[in-house]
C-alpha cells in the first residue's frame, strides 16, 4: 500500500516535472530572449542610415542628435524609457543621456580621423545594479559599429568639435529636460554644453533641415524594417483575434485590453505602440479614449484600437466589434459603410498616387452614404461625424514622420476611416453612441500595396463567426 502510494507520488512528480518542462519549453519557443534579440536591426543598418544622411547634408555641416530625456512618472519613479526614434534609427542605442554628432566631411577628433562620434553613458556598477546593464563605450564600438565613442562626461572637455562648419543641424533642443544634480553628464548637461560650445543660436544653426532630411529617409522603409513592421502587425493580429474570441457582455474595457496586451507580450512585443484604446458605446466616439474602465453591455459596440511595438516598430490596428457577438441592423448599416470606404481607400494606396488620395476616396464614400441615409445634407457636414484624417505614416513612431506627397514603394500608411455619433448629435437618436473605426496597415510596393494586417477579420460575417470560436479565457 505504502509502495503503491510512493510510486503514485513519484509518477505524479514525474508528470508535473514534464508539464513544467513542456510549458517552459513552449514559453522558450515563443519568447526566447536570444531569439528575440537576434532579429533586431543590425549595426550595418544603422551605419548605412548615417551614411545616407551624411550624403544629403550640406557641405561642411554637422548634425547633432540627442537621445530622449528620461521622464518622471511620479516622485522617484520614471516612465519606461523610450528612445528618440531619430536617434535609434541612426545609432541602434536604446539608452538615455547620449548624443550623436555626424560631420559631412572627415576631421580629426581627439587625434582620430572620423566623421562621427557618439557620447554615451559610462559603465557604472552601482547604477547598473539598480537600472540594468549599460553598453558603455567599448560595447557601443563593438556591437553598434562606431569607430569613436566617448563617455558623455567627456563632451564638455572636448574642444573644436564645431569649428570650421558652415551649418550646425539639429532637430531642436529636447523639451522637458530635468537636470539630475547627481550627474555631470545627463542630457540636460549635454544640451547645455552643446549650446555653449556651438554658441547656440547663431545663423549657422538650423533646426529645420535635419528633420526634413530624416523625414524623407524614415518614410521609406527598408526590407529589414518591413520585416519588423510585419512582425509587429502579426503579433497585433493575433491579439485582436484573441480579443474577438474572448469578448462578451459583462466584461470590462480593461479586461479586453488585458487580453490584447497579454498576447502582445506573450508573442514577444516589448510594449504597446501607444496607449490601448478600448472604448465601448459612447466611449467608442472618443477618438483617443484611454480610460478603459467601463463595463460592457449587450448591444454595445466596442472599438479596439491596439497595436504592438516590436524592436521599436509599431503596428496600429482597429476593429470595432459587437459586444454580444452580433451587429444590430443599425450598427451593420454604419459598419458596412465604413468598411466599404476603408476597402476603397486601400485600393487607392498605389505608388504614384498622392498621400491624400485614400482620404479623398474614403470621404466621398462616407459622405455619399450619410447623405443617402439622410444623416447629412451635404459633404461639408461630414466632419461632424468623421473628424479625423484617413491615413498617417507608420514606423518607429505610431504617427510616423513623412513628407505627405507622392506615395512611393516602401512607405507604410494606415487606412482608418470611421464614423462617430456621440449622444446629442443632430441625427436619428438610434445612431447615438455608435462609434466605428476600421484600421489596417498598408505597405506601398512597386506593384501596388500589401496589407500587413490582412489576416484579421473585418467583414461582418467573418467577425461574427470568429466571435463564436472558443477562447482560452472561457470558463468551460
Ligand atoms: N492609434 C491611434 C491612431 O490610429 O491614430
Ligand atoms: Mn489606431
Ligand atoms: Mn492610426
Amino acid at each position: 500500500m505504502k509502495l503503491i502510494f510512493l510510486m503514485k507520488v513519484r509518477i505524479i512528480f514525474a508528470l508535473s516535472c514534464l508539464m513544467i518542462l513542456t510549458s517552459v519549453g513552449s514559453v522558450a519557443q515563443t519568447k526566447n530572449h536570444y531569439q528575440a534579440d537576434s532579429d533586431k536591426l543590425t549595426a550595418e543598418f544603422h551605419k548605412e542610415r548615417r551614411e545616407l544622411l551624411r550624403s544629403k547634408m550640406p557641405d561642411s555641416s554637422c548634425a547633432v542628435i540627442f537621445a530622449s530625456p528620461e521622464r518622471i512618472r511620479s516622485a522617484d519613479v520614471d516612465f519606461v524609457y523610450h528612445q528618440n526614434p531619430d536617434f535609434y534609427y541612426l545609432s541602434g542605442l536604446n539608452e538615455p543621456n547620449a548624443m550623436l554628432i555626424l560631420w559631412k566631411e572627415f576631421r580629426l577628433v581627439e587625434g582620430v580621423k572620423t566623421n562621427e562620434v557618439i557620447f554615451v553613458q559610462a559603465r557604472d556598477a552601482s547604477k547598473e545594479k539598480w537600472y540594468g546593464k549599460r553598453l558603455g563605450t567599448s560595447e557601443v564600438i563593438s556591437t553598434l559599429g562606431f569607430i569613436n565613442a566617448y563617455p558623455s562626461e567627456e563632451f564638455d572637455m572636448m574642444d573644436g568639435l564645431f569649428n570650421g562648419l558652415s551649418k550646425i543641424l539639429d532637430t531642436g533642443i529636447p523639451k522637458g529636460l530635468v537636470d539630475d544634480r547627481h550627474s555631470k553628464a545627463d542630457l540636460s548637461d549635454l544640451v547645455e554644453a552643446f549650446q555653449l560650445k556651438s554658441s547656440y543660436p547663431t545663423a549657422k544653426h538650423d533646426d529645420y533641415l535635419l528633420g526634413k532630411l530624416l523625414r524623407s529617409m524614415r518614410e521609406i522603409k527598408t526590407p529589414e524594417e518591413i520585416k519588423l513592421l510585419q512582425k509587429a502587425a502579426d503579433i497585433s493580429v493575433k491579439a485582436h483575434v484573441e480579443m474577438m474570441k474572448a469578448l462578451k457582455p459583462a466584461m470590462t474595457e480593461y479586461q479586453v485590453e488585458a487580453i490584447g496586451e497579454y498576447f502582445f507580450m506573450k508573442e514577444g512585443a516589448q510594449e504597446p505602440a501607444y496607449p490601448s484604446i478600448c472604448g465601448a458605446a459612447e466611449n467608442a466616439c472618443i477618438l483617443h479614449y484611454q480610460t478603459n474602465r467601463r463595463t460592457l453591455n449587450v448591444g454595445d459596440l466596442i472599438l479596439l484600437d491596439m497595436g504592438a511595438e516590436y524592436h521599436g516598430y509599431a503596428a496600429d490596428i482597429t476593429r470595432t466589434l459587437p459586444v454580444n457577438g452580433k451587429f444590430s441592423e443599425q450598427q451593420s448599416k454604419i459598419y458596412q459603410l465604413v468598411l466599404t470606404a476603408q476597402k476603397a481607400a486601400i485600393e487607392a494606396c498605389l505608388p504614384g498616387n498622392n498621400f491624400y488620395d485614400p482620404d479623398r476616396v474614403a470621404k466621398k464614400i462616407l459622405s455619399d452614404g450619410l447623405i443617402n441615409m439622410q444623416v447629412i445634407k451635404s459633404p461639408d457636414e461630414l466632419g461632424r461625424y468623421y473628424p479625423h484624417g484617413t491615413s498617417h505614416f507608420l514606423g518607429l513612431d505610431v504617427h510616423d514622420v513623412g513628407t505627405h506627397g507622392t506615395l512611393k514603394a516602401g512607405m507604410l500608411i494606415t487606412v482608418e476611416p470611421g464614423l462617430y455619433f456621440p449622444e446629442g448629435s443632430p441625427c436619428d437618436p438610434a445612431l447615438w453612441n455608435i462609434g466605428i473605426r476600421i484600421e489596417d496597415d498598408i505597405l506601398i510596393t512597386e506593384e501596388g500595396f500589401v496589407n500587413l494586417s490582412a489576416a484579421l477579420a473585418k467583414e461582418i460575417l467573418e467577425i461574427e463567426r470568429t466571435m463564436t470560436e472558443k477562447s482560452i479565457f472561457d470558463q468551460n
